[in-house]
């Protein structure tokens, strides 16, 4: 999604605007543009494309002042261009604007701002509300008034940073986030402490519906009441300044690799203890996510039902708002996702906050706003995750879900995770059919991926990751429901993958690989058991079964890694797509 940055302090603001977006730069990137208030007057250079290459036809960094804003756009309102970059100048050409997330009545307020002789120039919302300030501005000529008075008539999800030609700057936040980062005579203003965490380990996690002025080197924080806050300085927890890439080509590929130490240090003993206390004794239990992390929640109901002998509903979060198995009165959720920002998640969890239910949140980011609207967190510990497409993230998620079911049922599973993080070293090592495979795969048009059981959600999770790193159409489909439609696509230009470790669901897979071989399709089979069946075999570690979706998934993630390079896509970025998508 959107990143913003500001910068107000003593250095020289534009190269450290556009180091901080390179840095956010996997939350969503179709254009690029920073201001700059110098001396005179406040300047903007944008345009559409990558941080890098932005920076290096304008000379973004080469910009001169000490106090600036900085953005790069995922688009929502109006098309990729450079008239609908960020930032966008109020029509007096004194007042400059960055903003994440979605003013929902932005027409209505575009036409009344048409009667008072306001005009426009790009498709956005933004653009409105820089011009709604601007208006407020020449109506009170007071910071603090604009602000309450502007935020008064907005509808929608936002955060924004706006620069007044008299060198202030003020961060404003509603449902989107904002953390400030601190070093003496310097404020950082960011989306994520990426933005700043090379400059300083001291933030200031901006509550919601608060708002932010910072003139003359003096920050003051208001409520949207106008009431004054007390700034609170915490440090960032240390793993989150591990940004780089190392050795790696890619931090997907960093991401994957990490897994056999990530996967150890999932959830800790003590909130293990307390969210499966809650757990056991909830009325009702649900479970939501969106994307990879829904996934995720899709294979708790198999391990809660078959080990915990509980019954727990997974529900989508952009579903969850119309699902006819709507939250009862004192129900517990548990909503996990790794960024802790997914704005259908929030909404999700609003909704069953209503219902005076409890929300329990397995996050990655110790302090999102998921953690801030939750009665218990656990965190994943799997440090930052930037490669678009979730890998660490869903393994650490799998392993709470592991641990909370067995400790409800009392340690029925045997879960050895030396033996888990040891397969997955193993699969790592052994790439070199997933790379061969790769290579083959990379003109095809349509990939299937077959699984049963608690093997059908890591399909699911499996065909998330080709869709997303390689842009081939990629189905998941349950086995058994093969002859009851899918088989009608089988021909000798398709592949499958065929899930399918040697456990219960073992031979029935098999039986559907064998129709689907019948009709001239390829077969990829990812088991610990090799058969005839399978043109290519990817072969996974023997271990206990109901560990093996931990393992197999991991190939998948790998598979979708090398066809990425084989596609020459970038598998950090996949196109059209962010990280943490904050608007609805
Ligand atoms: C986006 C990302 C996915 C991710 C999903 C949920 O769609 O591209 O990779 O799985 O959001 O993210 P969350 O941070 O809530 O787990």
């Amino acid at each position: 999604m959107c990143s913003i940055i500001g910068y107000s302090g003593i250095k020289n603001a534009a190269p450290i605007l556009v180091r901080s977006l390179e840095k956010m730069e996997y939350r969503g990137y179709d254009s690029v543009g920073i201001a700059i208030k110098n001396d005179s007057m406040i300047n903007v250079k944008k345009d559409i494309g990558k941080v890098s290459e932005v920076k290096n036809n304008l000379n973004l960094d080469k910009m001169s002042g000490t106090i600036g804003i900085g953005h790069t756009r995922w688009a929502t309102h109006g098309k990729v261009s450079k008239k609908n970059a960020h930032p966008h100048y109020s029509n007096s050409g004194k007042i400059a604007i960055v903003h994440n997330g979605i003013i929902e009545n932005f027409q209505q307020l575009k036409s009344e701002l048409k009667l008072d002789g306001f005009k426009f120039e790009s498709d956005t919302d933004t653009e409105v509300l820089v011009n709604l300030i601007q208006k407020n501005y020449d109506e009170t000529s007071n910071i603090k008034e604009t602000i309450t008075k502007t935020i008064s008539k907005l509808q929608g999800h936002y955060t924004f940073l706006v620069i007044f030609e008299d060198g202030t700057l003020a961060a404003v936040r509603f449902h989107e986030p904002l953390i400030i980062g601190v070093e003496k005579n310097s404020y950082y203003i960011s989306s994520d402490v990426l933005g700043f965490i090379e400059k300083t380990d001291d933030a200031i996690y901006i509550d919601n519906e608060n708002f932010v002025i910072i003139n003359d080197h003096n920050l003051d924080i208001f409520d949207f009441k106008g009431n004054s806050i007390k700034p609170n300085i915490t440090k960032v927890s240390k793993e989150f300044a591990d940004v780089y890439k190392g050795d790696y080509a890619h931090f997907t590929l960093k991401e994957i690799s990490e897994q056999p130490k990530t996967i150890l240090q999932a959830g800790d003993d003590a909130r293990i203890e307390e969210i499966t206390e809650r757990i056991s004794s909830a009325r009702n239990l649900y479970i939501t996510g969106s994307g990879t992390s829904y996934n995720a929640a899709r294979i708790s109901k198999f391990l809660f039902s078959n080990f915990a002998k509980i019954k727990i509903e997974p529900i989508i979060s952009s579903e969850l708002p119309f699902s006819p198995d709507s939250i009862e009165e004192d129900s517990t959720l548990i909503a996990i996702s790794q960024s802790g920002e997914s704005a259908d998640v929030l909404d999700a969890v609003r909704i069953a906050k209503k219902s005076n239910s409890k929300i329990l949140s397995i996050i990655n980011h110790p302090n999102s706003s998921l953690s801030q609207e939750s009665d218990s967190v656990i965190n994943l510990n799997c440090g930052p995750e930037i490669g678009v497409a979730a890998t660490k993230s869903f393994t650490s998620q799998l392993v709470i879900l592991y641990k909370i079911t067995n400790k409800i049922c009392n340690k029925c599973m045997n879960l050895d995770w030396d033996k888990v993080s040891q397969c997955i070293s193993n699969v790592l090592k052994d790439d070199s059919n997933i790379k061969k495979l790769a290579n083959e795969i990379k003109e095809i048009t349509d990939i299937y991926v077959l699984g049963r059981g608690i093997h059908f959600p890591i399909a699911q999770e499996a065909a998330l990751k080709l869709k997303e790193l390689t842009y081939i159409h990629a189905e998941a489909i349950p086995a058994g429901e093969l002859k009851h439609g899918p088989l009608a696509l089988m021909d000798s230009n398709v592949y499958v993958i065929i899930i399918n470790p040697d456990d219960e669901t073992y031979q029935n897979t098999l039986n559907s690989a064998n129709e689907i071989k019948a009709r001239g399709a390829k077969i990829i089979g990812i088991s610990n058991k090799n058969n005839e069946v399978y043109d290519f075999w990817i072969k996974i570690p023997d271990i206990n079964e109901e560990l093996y979706p931990l393992i197999e998934i991991i190939p998948i993630q790998l598979l979708s890694y090398y066809a990425a390079l084989e596609k020459n896509t970038d598998p950090d970025y996949p196109r059209n797509l962010a990280k943490s998508v904050t608007v609805k």
